[in-house]
């Protein structure tokens, strides 16, 4: 069975993932190569509900209830989408996954973060990312980014989002095969031949 390649994007919101995805989808496209471009939460179905649970309900949410619905897509997500996209050989290109909840619901809102491991690991059986790109940006470059308009996530606070960054620091440090931490304010062309670099030199 062919195997394909998967790459996860991830850092604080307003970073530069979307923009790089896009980037590197062309990139791989004109070389004909099969790409699945998709996100969490919410990439189809079912997850497009709890996406919308996640980012818009209104009422009170326990960290802990938020870590399993963010884990609840993701298991999905890994079992109707990503994992089949492998191995049919694609490379997959996914905006956010598992070190999300790690810095989020871990460093973010105080979660346990060997549990979230743990229950990371349940949730996609053990599929690993073979590269993940962190893009580092300071918080005030986050928020004139993300604008006025916020979601229930968006909404957290500075302080949420400074622990944010520091676990995402912590996460690139403790990690370093998989994940490259890449300086998210350098030029959107810099950054696109960064990963490009460490993408062939792989
Ligand atoms: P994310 O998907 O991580 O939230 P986006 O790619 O949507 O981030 O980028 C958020 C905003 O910042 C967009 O307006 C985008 O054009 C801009 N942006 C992205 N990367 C850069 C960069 N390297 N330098 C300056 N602005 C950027
Ligand atoms: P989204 O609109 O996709 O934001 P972005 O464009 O920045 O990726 O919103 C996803 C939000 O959900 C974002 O604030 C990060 C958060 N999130 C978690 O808190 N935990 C998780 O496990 C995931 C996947 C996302």
């Amino acid at each position: 069975m062919s195997k394909g390649l998967f790459i996860t994007f991830e850092g604080i919101d307003g970073c530069g993932k979307t923009t790089q995805i896009k980037l590197l989808k062309e990139y791989f496209e004109k070389q004909n190569k099969t790409v699945l471009l998709t996100r969490e939460p919410g990439a189809k179905g079912l997850g497009e509900k709890l996406r919308e649970i996640l980012l818009n309900y209104n009422g009170e949410v326990s960290s802990n209830c938020e870590s399993f619905l963010f884990l609840a897509d993701r298991a999905q997500h890994i079992d109707t989408i990503i994992k089949p996209a492998i191995e049919r050989g694609e490379i997959v290109l996914c905006d956010r996954h598992t070190d999300s909840t790690i810095a989020y619901q871990g460093y973010g809102r105080g979660v346990d973060i060997e549990e979230i491991t743990m229950l990371n690991n349940i949730a996609t059986g053990n599929t690993k990312p073979d590269i993940t790109f962190i893009f580092d940006i300071d918080i005030d470059t986050s928020m004139s980014r993300v604008g006025k308009e916020k979601d229930r996530m968006e909404s957290a606070g500075i302080e949420f989002f400074k622990r944010v960054r520091e676990g995402y620091l912590c996460i690139a440090k403790s990690e370093p095969d998989r994940v490259k931490l890449i300086n998210g304010n350098d030029s959107i062309e810099h950054i696109h031949s960064q990963i490009l670099d460490i993408i062939t030199s792989k």
